[in-house]
């Protein structure tokens, strides 16, 4: 529940709306409440002879002869009172006048209801003079009148409070699903594995949604439909508080199993959203596959784990309702069965003229029949408001369970923290990269590697006390076998990951220490996923270098070898990626994402094995870009094509994260065994 009430802070900045939604809801309370005590007036406007004026009358002259009675009793008692007085004390005559002392309080307190009694009356007639008229069925009409412009007021409040609170609701999921999008920006790039995003997505919505409900429920029903029930309980204790109080003993048995069932309604509710992650997995995976499960017909194959997954969340969903739909019944078996009590001894005090039931004094005067039904009216009104809250603790809890799931996405705090007062790199007007100068270290190397390790997984070491210098303007390729830690190496230069030991420096300065928005600024990442956004040709090449011109737009694509192709589609650069998609090949997408980085004119260019998806022309037209863009940059190449080793100025072989050698081609093919293995024909740089 903590998480749910941290969820209400979103709805705080539009409390003044909420205000107003609860004054709406007393209001509506109050006269929901008012309407049904229409029933008493109406049943004795049936069953008057007279008029209702005459009807009071009568009621009056009762209460002003039972006054008289007790007046009269009151004297003899107050006679009695003074002779005992004066008569001698002893323990006799003390006890006596004990006894005459209490009588006579209660007596006096009796004179004083029923003088309150009579001046109640008395207003009330006042009013059925001034404001009725005389005859009964006028009267009736009146009163009906009444109740209707009473409901609809009540209608308008109702409208109003609804209207707010989903109004509050809907800003402040607007705001909870911002904020989620911006920490879900933050986190580690490692934190959105496949499985990662499926389940962030359904976070999103469906977890989102339920939420929403939950807090709808509770600015709406929480609060509209108890002040329903308190409002009933007020007019039914002006008839009869004791049978009221009677009738009230369920609502600590209501209590106690509404907390059981509400507990159930939690986990229940848990397991199902975490089953809706489950659909959203394989949705992902299998449309973003589709031609793998075409391919390899494995749809029958996909088809069953997709009705699992969904048999799996039918089960979790039934579960849900189940309990859902055994709140309300439970809850008005209850209420009923305390109306029964209340209504039983409430019947023996107006059948049996009575004033006390089992012992226990109910009233003053026997219970009058449409009082009685006037408090069965409004007890029974009370169930109303009670089952529709026994449902709003449900659905609270299952708000409860979203706001974990969510929050638990919130607290998520990122390992790589950006450092934003840390020294900035820039670069100078000849395009050089720099940075603050560091004491002591007058030609700092641009990129050292300090003896560092690495291992996803604790004991699996990935990287190997790695250490080595790359200076400016070198283009370095590494090679290896796959899985010998390249993309790894690569990936602690942007920062995806920090390293366990050891440290990266850059100009001289650890990387953890540089401002992280300025260090990956002057990086350009090419890998071999082909990333393209749902905008035009011109928008996915400008995404890095926002406002860029149309010009510089096209001398990026040319340098890249993709404005040709480009201007041959029929909208040119204003070609939607997503309608032409299909119609791209990898090599003119992948030509796309490089002109991306061109734009972009990084200082360190990091490049991930990205001809291996290309068709032979494309790649030469790549790799004839590529030439030209190293130039005058930094260069870090993953490769697998001997003639790519052509642009380098070394080469680095990675063998299970260890370098085995670094230096020039010629070096390597006279000292390394592992680059001859790997450069002879039908060895890996041969084999793609
Ligand atoms: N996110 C990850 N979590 C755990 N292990 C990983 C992850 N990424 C890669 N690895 C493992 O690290 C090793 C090196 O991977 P990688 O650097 O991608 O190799 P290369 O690019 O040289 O083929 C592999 O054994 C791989 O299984
Ligand atoms: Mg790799």
């Amino acid at each position: 529940m903590k998480n749910f009430l941290r969820s209400l802070r979103f709805a705080w900045p539009y409390r003044g709306r909420l205000i107003v939604s609860v004054i709406c809801a007393v209001m509506a309370a109050a006269l929901w409440g008012l309407n049904f005590t229409c029933i008493y007036p109406t049943l004795k406007l049936l069953h008057a002879e007279t008029s209702l004026l005459a009807e009071v009358d009568v009621l009056i002259a009762g209460i002003q002869r039972d006054i008289d009675k007790v007046e009269l009793g009151l004297e003899g008692l107050q006679t009695k009172a003074r002779e005992l007085d004066r008569m001698v004390s002893n323990r006799y005559s003390e006890q006596m006048r004990r006894d005459a002392t209490r009588d006579l309080v209660k007596q006096e307190s009796r004179v004083e209801n029923l003088r309150r009694s009579l001046y109640h009356h008395r207003l009330v007639r006042k009013f059925v003079q001034d404001w009725l008229p005389l005859d009964p069925f006028h009267t009736l009409g009146v009163v009906l009148g009444f109740v209707l412009v009473a409901v609809v007021l009540k209608c308008c409040f109702e409208f109003c409070q609804d209207w707010l609170v989903g109004s509050v609701i809907n800003l402040g999921l607007f705001d909870l699903r911002n904020e989620f999008f911006r920490k879900v920006l933050r986190q580690d790039a490692d934190q959105f594995g496949d499985r990662g995003s499926a389940d962030l997505m359904s976070r999103f919505t469906t977890d989102m949604e339920a939420l929403g409900l939950g807090t709808k429920t509770l600015f709406g029903r929480v609060v509209a439909e108890p002040l329903k029930a308190v409002a009933c309980v007020v007019l039914a204790c002006m008839i009869s508080w004791q049978l009221t109080l009677l009738f009230l003993i369920m609502v600590p048995i209501a209590g106690y199993l509404l907390g059981r069932i509400g507990r159930t309604m939690k986990q229940a509710t848990r397991k199902m959203l975490e089953r809706v992650s489950n659909i959203y997995r394989i949705l992902q995976e299998v449309l973003g596959g589709i031609k793998v499960v075409k391919a390899y017909t494995t749809e029958p194959r996909e088809r069953m784990r997709f009705r699992e997954a969904t048999r799996d969340y039918y089960n979790r969903a039934m579960r849900v309702v189940k309990i859902d739909s055994l709140t309300g019944p439970a809850i008005e078996i209850l209420g009923v069965a305390a109306i029964v009590l209340a209504l039983m001894a409430g019947s023996y005090l107006v059948l049996r003229k009575q004033t006390s039931f089992m012992g226990l004094k109910f009233s003053e005067q026997p219970l009058e029949a449409e009082a009685l039904l006037q408090l069965y009216v409004l007890l029974a009104a009370i169930a109303d408001p009670v089952r529709k809250l026994s449902s709003v603790f449900t659905k609270i809890q299952a708000g409860g369970a979203a706001a974990d799931r969510i929050f638990e996405c919130l607290d998520r705090e990122p390992r790589i923290i950006g450092n934003s007062d840390g020294p900035r790199l820039a670069r100078s007007e000849d395009g050089q990269l720099e940075a603050p100068p560091v004491r002591g270290i007058l030609h700092p190397p641009l990129i050292e590697f300090r003896d560092v390790c690495f291992s996803y997984d604790p004991g699996r070491p990935i990287l190997s006390h790695m250490s080595f210098k790359v200076h400016r303007g070198e283009t370095i390729a590494i090679v290896g076998g796959n899985g010998s830690g390249k993309s790894t190496l690569l990936s602690l230069l942007p920062r995806f990951r920090d390293p366990d030991h050891g440290s990266v420096m850059i100009l001289g300065h650890d990387l953890r220490s540089i401002n992280l928005r300025s260090l990956r600024h002057n990086l350009g990442l090419v890998s071999q996923d082909i990333v393209l956004f749902d905008d035009t040709i011109h928008g996915n090449i400008a995404y890095g270098a926002r406002g860029a011109t149309r010009e510089q737009v096209e001398q990026a694509a040319t340098r890249a070898f993709a404005h040709d192709f480009i201007t041959r589609l029929a909208q040119g650069y204003d070609t939607p990626v997503g309608e032409c998609g299909g119609k791209l090949s990898g090599g003119q997408k992948q030509r796309i994402c490089l002109a991306r980085a061109i734009l972009r004119d990084p200082a360190i260019l990091l490049l991930d094995e990205f001809t291996s998806q290309t068709d032979a022309e494309s790649e030469t037209l790549i790799h004839r870009a590529m030439a030209d863009f190293v130039r005058g940059r930094t260069t870090f190449m993953i490769t697998h094509r001997m003639h790519t080793l052509e642009m380098a100025s070394r080469i680095m072989v990675l063998d299970h994260g260890h370098i085995v050698a670094f230096g020039t081609e010629e070096e390597l093919l006279r000292v390394c065994p592992v680059f001859q293995r790997l450069s002879e024909p039908g060895g890996e740089l041969h084999a793609a």
